[in-house]
């Protein structure tokens, strides 16, 4: 038996697989954002242990007997938080996230310094860890002296289970502190920040044992003492494993909370310009690309929450036949944006509503927008000389065929989605605490899922569509220059 966390920004899933890869049962959490200040976005790092606890005492009340037949424990979770711990290792202040957009002014001062494009292969996005420690040492200075280690999310979470402070390569590689080609810490980019290598977790490939379950931690929780933790891996690269995504020519799109275009790579291959994150992937050797839409479902979400309606009854109201997209333009930009615009102040907009403009009609907006955020990210990664022929769904929105034709639409790719299972960052985590405890080959256990169906473009509408792109490229700058 293995578990696999996956430690998400609305919630917290446990998820146990037997030595077969059979998924044997599945529990979550909820986690809330709060948003104190705009732009803010933060979590309460005890609300994750919290969540731990709910999601194994649920998952005890049906496998109480194969939890106790644990063997090892695989991690994931939202990248880039900023978790800092003092020297008792007690939490400073709430975790600030990857959508939070705060320290922009920082991130711009940090990716002027050309060390860092050049070492770390990314921009140094606000929503990155190094900003946000600089945001710190000038705002709240007293907290920053008290910093003894800066941890990454679900690193905060194996201090809690192991004690270690640890991290690995996927995850770390989020930070702007990390040499990404070369899979180490560097002090020249710590030292820009005003930290220093003592402030950071010891690293290890997510494959690798980084920790063994405590005692005091393994008897509440109904699992044996002293089994290995993997290192794991961010949510995107524990996704990546679980879907198989870990070789040249494969991709997937994760329409989640934010939404991610991911290619896996044999090499590394930076980019920065194009605003495409090159990331080490969580298999040794091996790196990734993925560009980032920071409002994916989130945007269906915020719609929901405006009109009172579920987000699942605001797209069945669409119905089943993809229409051509209306006159009604979204912008999904509610926390900025990453790919391709970099640009954390811009916020979004509706254009083109008319008094004929009812709630399906936004909704169709809304998820013809996300589509289009997805065509810039894949024209992003062509410019790096990485081309996509398919790719992969998954992620709640990925339960809408409707959403999901209009992805393959709006692409011009087919669009796979895997037989019944659940793949994402949680099942991941689960293969990664296989192969760390097992000493099994990552190869071997981070296959493909069987395609269910292949939803392919339609081609009756690329035309409207590429109008409706058009447009929605146009607004973006009409936008910046209207608000700036
Ligand atoms: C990736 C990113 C998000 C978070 C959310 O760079 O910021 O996908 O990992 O889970």
């Amino acid at each position: 038996m293995y578990l696999g966390l996956d430690l998400g920004t609305s919630s917290l899933k446990a998820l146990l697989i037997d030595d077969t890869q059979r998924i044997l049962g599945s529990a979550s959490a909820p986690l809330t954002v709060e948003r104190p200040h705009h732009g803010w976005s933060e979590h309460d790092p005890d609300s994750w242990i919290a969540a731990t606890r709910k999601a194994l005492a649920e998952l005890a009340n049906t496998h109480a007997s194969e939890l106790a037949k644990m063997r090892g424990i695989g991690l994931s979770g939202h990248m880039h938080g900023a978790t800092t711990i003092d020297k008792d290792g007690k939490v400073i202040r709430p975790c600030i996230l990857w959508n939070d957009t705060r320290s922009y002014e920082e991130a711009a001062e940090l990716d002027a310094d050309p060390q860092f494009r050049r070492l770390t292969g990314n921009i140094v996005f606000p929503g990155f860890t190094a900003p946000k420690l600089k945001w710190m040492a000038a705002d709240e200075p007293e907290a920053f002296s008290r910093v003894a280690k800066v941890l990454l999310p679900k690193d905060y979470l194996r201090l809690w289970l192991s004690g270690d402070a640890i991290s690995e390569m996927s995850d770390s590689a989020g930070t702007s502190w990390l040499d990404v080609g070369k899979r180490a810490w560097d002090d020249g980019l710590l030292s820009a920040t005003g930290l220093e290598r003592r402030q950071m977790p010891a690293l290890v490939e997510g494959t690798e044992r980084a920790g063994a379950l405590r005692a005091e931690v393994a008897s509440e929780l109904g699992l044996p003492a002293g089994i290995p933790i993997a290192g794991g891996a961010g949510d995107n690269a524990a996704s990546a494993c679980g879907m198989g995504t870990v070789g040249d020519g494969h991709a997937f799109a994760s329409l989640g909370t934010s939404g991610v275009l991911f290619a896996a790579n044999n090499r590394y291959l930076p980019n920065p310009d194009s605003a495409v994150h090159a990331f080490c992937h969580a298999l040794p050797g091996t790196w990734h690309q993925m560009g980032v839409i920071l409002s994916a479902t989130d945007s269906l979400n915020w719609l929901s929450r405006i009109t009172s309606t579920k987000p699942s009854a605001l797209t069945a109201e669409l119905g089943d036949t993809l229409l051509a997209p209306g006159p009604e333009v979204f912008l999904p930009y509610l926390s900025g944006e990453r790919t391709p615009h970099n640009d954390a102040a811009i916020r979004g907009g509706f254009a083109g509503l008319g008094h004929e403009s009812d709630r399906p009609a936004l909704t169709r907006a809304v998820l013809g927008a996300v589509c289009f955020a997805f065509r810039d990210s894949l024209a992003a990664l062509a410019q790096t000389g990485t081309v996509l022929t398919r790719v992969t769904a998954i992620g709640g929105g990925s339960k809408s065929d409707y959403w999901l034709e209009a992805l393959a639409t709006v692409l011009d790719l087919p669009v796979d989605i895997p037989e019944g299972g659940d793949f994402g960052a949680a099942f991941g985590a689960a293969r990664l605490g296989l192969i760390a405890a097992e000493n099994a080959d990552p190869l071997a256990i981070c296959t493909a899922p069987k395609t269910e169906t292949t939803i392919h473009p339609n081609r009756d509408l690329t035309g409207a569509f590429d109008e409706a792109y058009h447009t929605y490229r146009a607004l973006y700058p009409a936008l910046k220059g209207a608000m700036s």
